[in-house]
């Protein structure tokens, strides 16, 4: 199901073809025209892997800048957002570096990925830890970066109150190893997925950039101190920066070649979309809702959903118009709120399936609506969302789960 987790890891900062070395170690001498004839197979062996491993000798590609070419770093390509962006980027026809050290992620999106684009100098992966700060530096040594597109976290707000350390680690501490390379390597734009998370319980809908955050969890504050990192140095230097704080991303790649596939052991912090999607599959015996006393319409929670494609299309957008000394401050969400009720119905006839609700009281922490004002980047970027339709993005995604139900680990038929 999760094929590469408990092997032998490769070295951090080595690309992925390294994964697949393992030599044996024999005790018995062998004879000397078997030694010599090892000897040859091996020298063979690790001159194809040199030439095919990018980022090994300095003299690859992606160490080389190239005109007309923009080389992004996408940190946490392997994960939900990270891969289906890389998968733009690519389609683009930007130079892509994903950094991931699979602890959430999946290898098996970066295989797909390297499948659609086998060109040499076009994809990448690095097995590293953004919190090893010299594996990092080494990275950005090795490779022309000429943006980065940090995704790279841990994302889930029941999770970050039991372990708050684990969202301020990978959140708030890896965003400065990241900023601090970028700083020692001359990379000077950066596009930081952050969340809604940050603005906590504001008084007034909708949220626009100018709504005060106060966030209310550990995650949204580790959120809200990697924006405030970010801006602070940004303000004495030339860099360009876009701070992207998303609503609640749901859908896949229309194609059908990416999905969201989270480890089993986090779907109880899950996201509503997994849920639902999890009843329909009859992995959970039904979807609980919990709380139906809000002051909404229907008495369920409101929230802003955002197809995945849109979403990542305001990356790509907000690349390209980034600008040295300019700092853009985006939501991305479509402005709408729709009550958990609706998202229900509309899984239901996504899927198909009759899903059995049960309703529960509140559960502590949760605030009625939530919905932006998107009119800023709208206005600044012409963005709009132009795949966001609930069924529509949740009968996509459901196509992916249904061929995918362990995941990228394994295929059915
Ligand atoms: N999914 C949402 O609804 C949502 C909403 C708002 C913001 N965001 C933000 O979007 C970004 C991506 O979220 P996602 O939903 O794709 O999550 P995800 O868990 O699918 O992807 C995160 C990726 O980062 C990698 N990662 C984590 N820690 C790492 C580390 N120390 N070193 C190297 N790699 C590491 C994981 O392996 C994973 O592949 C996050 O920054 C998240 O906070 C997501
Ligand atoms: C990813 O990095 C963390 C440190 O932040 C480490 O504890 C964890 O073991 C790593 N995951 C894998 C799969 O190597
Ligand atoms: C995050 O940081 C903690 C250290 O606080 C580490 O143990 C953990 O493995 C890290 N990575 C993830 C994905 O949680
Ligand atoms: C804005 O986007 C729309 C639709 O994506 C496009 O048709 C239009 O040309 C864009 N306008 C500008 C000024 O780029």
């Amino acid at each position: 199901m999760l094929p590469n987790r408990n092997r032998t890891q490769p070295r951090a900062g080595r690309s992925w073809p390294f994964s697949g070395m393992d030599y044996s170690d024999t005790r018995r001498k062998p004879h000397v025209l078997a030694k010599i004839l090892m000897a040859a197979i091996l020298t063979a062996v690790c001159i194809v892997i040199l030439k095919q491993s990018p980022g090994f000798s300095g003299k690859s590609v992606f160490s080389r800048r190239e005109p007309g070419v923009t080389h992004v770093l996408v940190t946490g390509g392997a994960g939900y957002i990270g891969s289906h962006a890389s998968l733009r980027l690519l389609k683009d026809s930007y130079r892509v570096t994903i950094v991931d050290n699979l602890s959430r992620g999946n290898i098996g999106a970066v295989k797909i990925l390297q499948e659609l684009f086998p060109e040499q100098g076009r994809l990448q992966f690095i097995y590293a830890d953004l919190g090893d700060a010299k594996a990092v530096n080494r990275i950005f040594k090795e490779n022309a970066f000429d943006a980065v597109m940090h995704f790279a976290a841990v994302a889930y707000v029941g999770e970050s109150t039991l372990e708050p350390l684990r969202y301020y680690h990978n959140i708030t501490s890896n965003t400065l190893v990241v900023l601090e390379a970028m700083a020692a390597h001359g990379v000077k734009t950066l596009i930081y997925s952050s969340t809604c998370a940050t603005y906590g319980e504001p008084e007034k809908m909708p949220i626009t950039e100018q709504t005060p955050q106060f966030p209310i969890n550990p995650y949204g504050k580790a959120k809200k101190m990697s924006e405030d990192i970010i801006l602070d140095y940004s303000k004495n230097t030339d860099m360009a920066v876009m701070i992207l704080r998303y609503f609640n991303v749901i859908g896949s790649d229309p194609e059908g070649r990416l999905g969201e596939a989270p480890r089993p052991e986090l779907r109880e912090h899950g996201r509503i979309s997994g849920a639902c999607f999890d009843a329909a599959l009859g992995v959970m015996s039904g979807l609980k809702v919990k709380g139906t006393d809000y002051p909404t319409a229907d008495g369920t929670c409101v929230r802003d959903y955002i197809d995945v494609t849109d979403l990542v299309d305001a990356h790509v957008k907000a690349l390209n118009q980034a600008q040295p000394n300019k700092i853009g401050i985006y939501n991305v969400g479509t402005g709408k709120g729709r009550s958990v009720k609706e998202f229900v119905e509309a899984c239901k006839k996504a899927t198909g399936v009759n899903i059995k609700v049960d309703y529960l009281s509140r559960r502590p922490g949760d605030y009625a609506e939530v919905y932006s004002d998107p009119s800023k980047i709208n206005r600044e970027l012409n963005w709009t969302a132009q795949f966001t339709d609930l069924q529509q993005s949740l009968s996509v995604a459901w196509r992916w789960q249904k061929a995918h139900p362990n995941g990228y680990g394994l295929r059915s038929s």
